[in-house]
């Protein structure tokens, strides 16, 4: 613990001083000022993704606003010590991936957040008082079709000397094989909070449903019926950006996500994208991935609360690209923009159109995501891209064609499989590379 990254004072201004003039100079004789934007990286055992944002954050470049100011953007992998609750914070923008099990750091963006109005994604005040049981009752709300789900009492007494005289006196018999068959089976028993198939079964029988609650402890589980679905779509939103891809759970990790083209119908593929732009918003979560099951039409939303969703090159292979781009791209646009982050919630405007009974599903859809694009301020942001990063395309397939693509592929394959399986996971996903290289020359209509 010596680096100080969260730690050193913000100088009075982050605009460099500029020379004491010698007589005052008219607005277009004064020296552009430039300002230098640090991300921090709050991260676990991941090496991937980080040296892919590194190399795509410098590619970058300077960026010049209409005001003359010039913006450089640069970034730090955060280390964990202590701090002073009062210490000014220099990092403007951090991408967490500890809060959701480490609490030192997890503090630390509470209070960067609060003290420093430093940008979080994702905000802990969210995802710890918002995770998937809330999403499941606001997305019910809302009126979209989660499945059937109830909240069943911790099996085990809870450890508070408080709980035997509350539980005598309160809590009521009750019986889980009348709510299961209410259900139906099969049916999935799963933590409320869950994440990271924790606790997740699959329940065929009476036998499996009591086996499952004997076994869930101090887990506080749902219940919740079977969708039978067609696909399982998985969308991966970083800021405005959504991908909405075609997973396979039941697949080993690095081929979950198939690369397939057009795998929804019209309405379920616009469905999906919009679901998971409206949740972030709702929520004020800007990296995450929400998972739904889809049936024709139909879309069920089933696990729409990942703090720190997968995006290793060995997961997401052909998407990785656009993922760590997107990344790249939001960060730079909330930092350059002085985007605020926000603190307080807009909920009742979407319960609001929720509430009406003159508006159709699908017209009540359009209004929730015209909140949503309100949020991300998603027709700015497209177009700050345009204006300045329009380069940054070329220069990512560029840097995909690298060695230095190669090398990282290289080693998190090296630090991911034993070195029998090395060869043919370099070949699988150096195929999987190069069919997004090829696409995305069609796609920027480059030789
Ligand atoms: N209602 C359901 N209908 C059908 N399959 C389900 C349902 N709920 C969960 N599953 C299956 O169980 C898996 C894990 O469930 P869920 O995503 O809710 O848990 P999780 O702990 O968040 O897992 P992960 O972190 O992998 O997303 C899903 O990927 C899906 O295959
Ligand atoms: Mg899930």
């Amino acid at each position: 613990m010596t680096d100080t990254a969260w730690q050193q004072e913000l100088p009075d201004s982050s605009a460099t001083p500029t020379p004491a003039p010698t007589s005052t100079p008219t607005p277009a004789e004064r020296p552009p000022s430039t300002r230098t934007h640090l991300v921090g990286l709050l991260l676990g055992a991941e090496e991937d993704w980080p040296t892919a944002f590194e190399a795509l954050l410098a590619l970058v470049g300077p960026i010049t606003t209409d005001d003359g100011v010039t913006h450089h953007l640069t970034s730090e992998r955060l280390t964990i010590e202590p701090f002073d609750l009062r210490q000014p914070v220099r990092t403007e923008l951090v991408i967490d991936r500890l809060a959701h099990w480490y609490y030192h750091p997890r503090e630390w963006l509470k209070k960067a957040a609060l003290m420093n109005d430093t940008y979080l994604l994702n905000s802990p005040f969210t995802f710890q008082s918002m995770e998937k049981h809330s999403a499941y009752v606001a997305l019910m709300r809302l009126g979209l079709k989660v499945p059937e789900t109830w909240l069943v009492p911790y099996k085990n007494p809870v450890d508070n000397v408080r709980w035997a005289y509350t539980s005598a006196k309160y809590n009521r018999p009750f019986d889980l094989k009348a709510i299961a068959n209410e259900l139906g089976y099969p049916m999935y028993m799963k933590p409320f909070d869950g994440g990271g198939w924790r606790g997740v079964s699959r329940i065929d029988d009476e036998r499996d449903l009591v086996k499952a609650y004997d076994d869930s402890g101090e887990m506080l589980m749902h219940l919740q019926a079977t969708v039978e679905y067609d696909h399982f779509a998985r969308a991966l939103s970083i800021g405005p950006e959504t991908m909405v891809m075609d997973f396979r759970p039941e697949q080993p990790m690095h081929n979950r996500y198939a690369v397939t083209y057009d795998f929804l119908t019209p309405s379920a593929g616009r469905q999906t994208a919009a679901i998971s732009r409206i949740v972030n918003a709702m929520f004020g979560w800007e990296f995450n991935s929400c998972e739904m099951l889809v049936k024709g039409d139909d879309v069920y939303p089933i696990d729409y609360a990942n703090a720190c969703p997968d995006v290793a090159v060995t997961s997401l292979h052909y998407y990785f690209p656009w993922a760590i781009k997107a990344l790249v791209r939001w960060s730079a646009f909330c930092l350059v923009t002085g985007r605020r982050g926000p603190m307080d919630l807009e909920m009742r405007r979407y319960f609001d159109i929720a509430d009406r009974d003159d508006l159709t599903d699908e017209q009540k859809l359009d209004a929730y995501l015209a909140i949503a694009d309100e949020y991300f301020d998603t027709a700015a942001y497209w177009a700050w891209c345009e204006r300045h990063l329009s380069h940054l395309d070329a220069a990512v397939l560029e840097w995909v064609q690298s060695d230095a693509f190669t090398h990282l592929l290289r080693s998190t394959v090296v630090t991911t499989y034993p070195a029998h399986e090395r060869d043919r996971f370099m070949a699988h996903f150096g195929g999987l590379i190069a069919l997004w290289v090829k696409d995305e020359k069609a796609r920027l209509g480059v030789a």
